[in-house]
């Protein structure tokens, strides 16, 4: 493990006003995102929209990183050049989802867990050599009846350290994303213990594995109120409930939290970002990691269509500015109606 190289890859990817894209959805994500849109499912069209995404104007001034598919780390630009190269070209460092998929967790329904250790470190040799300087590794707890249980919250808690500490030896800093989803009728309450409970036992699986925590990125969700639930918590709550639950579980040596946006709206995602960034004397970067937040409004407009790919443009630079303001506390929700 060179720390040197794992501190200097972190805190590029959550440089001041700086966040992350995430641009890694997996084969079966991205067809049902194409599809809802009535967008082709081909190679072609994955290349074509993620080159659109990585060449609008400006992107390198608010994202530090962005997380690729596999498919995507081995592709050429339309104008030949790899993805890599161009992403390391602007400023961008380039990253790897490396996990399979959340799948059933044996003997407990309703609950997942991550797969993907197997041959880990061979492929991240190979990610490597292709250009990946971080990895991601997503894993999904669930709220609902009596849910998560311990069993659930621990083997996904084993597996990201596991997978952290294998990131480490190949000199790739891990994203650990341990998602509460907010899908559900739960209350932010009934959120915050939970996500308290989820930090608490991924924390202590990443010192019993060794994983040297200067050299991660940490991703969680926000505390929020369940999408179903009829009590919405409102955004200085949500910020509030957020920075206390990170404050009771994230080691400082941690130098950077970057949240997922997990279904909020794009406007919900930028400014409950910034309510937490208004917060005094936070010990870590805590910016963006988003994926639909950034990116859904820029595959409406881009459609599919060649001809579109400027207004595609135009939408994705507008909500990484947004959200790189939000990351420095400089969000307003004016911004959102001035071009
Ligand atoms: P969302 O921001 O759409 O939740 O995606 C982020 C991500 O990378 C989930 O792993």
């Amino acid at each position: 493990m060179n720390r040197e190289t794992l501190s200097a890859t972190a805190h590029a990817m959550v440089a001041p006003g700086k966040g992350i894209l995430a641009m890694d959805e997996s084969h079966p994500t991205c067809k049902k995102r194409f599809d809802a849109l009535g967008i082709e499912f081909t190679e072609e069209n994955r290349r074509d929209y993620r080159d659109m995404l990585v060449t609008a104007a400006g992107l390198g001034d608010h994202v530090g990183g962005a997380i690729l598919f596999d498919e995507t780390l081995r592709q050429k630009l339309l104008d030949g050049t790899p993805f890599p190269q161009h992403l390391n070209s602007i400023g961008i460092v380039p990253g790897i989802k490396v996990d399979k998929g959340a799948k059933d967790l044996a003997g407990h329904p309703g609950e997942k867990v991550t797969e993907g250790l197997d041959g880990l470190r061979e492929r991240l040799t190979e990610y490597a050599e292709l250009g990946a300087r971080f990895a991601k590794w997503r894993a999904v707890i669930t709220i609902g009846d009596g849910l998560p249980s311990e069993a659930c919250l621990e083997a996904n808690a084993h597996a990201l350290a596991r997978y952290a500490a294998l990131c480490q030896e190949a000199d790739l800093v891990p994203i650990v994303e341990p998602e509460v989803l907010m899908n559900g009728e739960h209350d932010i309450a009934r959120s915050y213990e939970v996500t308290v409970r989820a930090l608490e036992v991924t924390f202590d699986q990443l010192a019993r594995q060794g994983v040297w925590l200067e050299g991660i990125v940490l991703k969680p969700s926000m505390v929020i109120s369940g999408d179903r639930c009829a009590e919405q918590a409102d955004v200085e709550t949500v910020a509030a409930r957020t920075v206390e639950c990170l404050k009771k579980t994230v080691p400082v040596a941690v130098p950077g939290i970057a949240f997922l946006s997990g279904g909020q709206s794009d406007e919900e995602a930028s400014a409950h970002l910034n309510a937490i960034n208004q917060h005094p004397d936070l010990p870590w970067a805590v910016t963006f990691s988003y994926g639909r937040a950034l990116q859904q409004q820029a595959m409406k407009s881009w459609g599919g269509a060649e001809a579109n790919r400027g207004t595609g443009q135009d939408a994705i630079a507008k909500r990484a500015r947004l959200n790189g303001a939000a990351a420095r506390g400089a969000y307003d929700s004016g911004m959102e109606q001035a071009a």
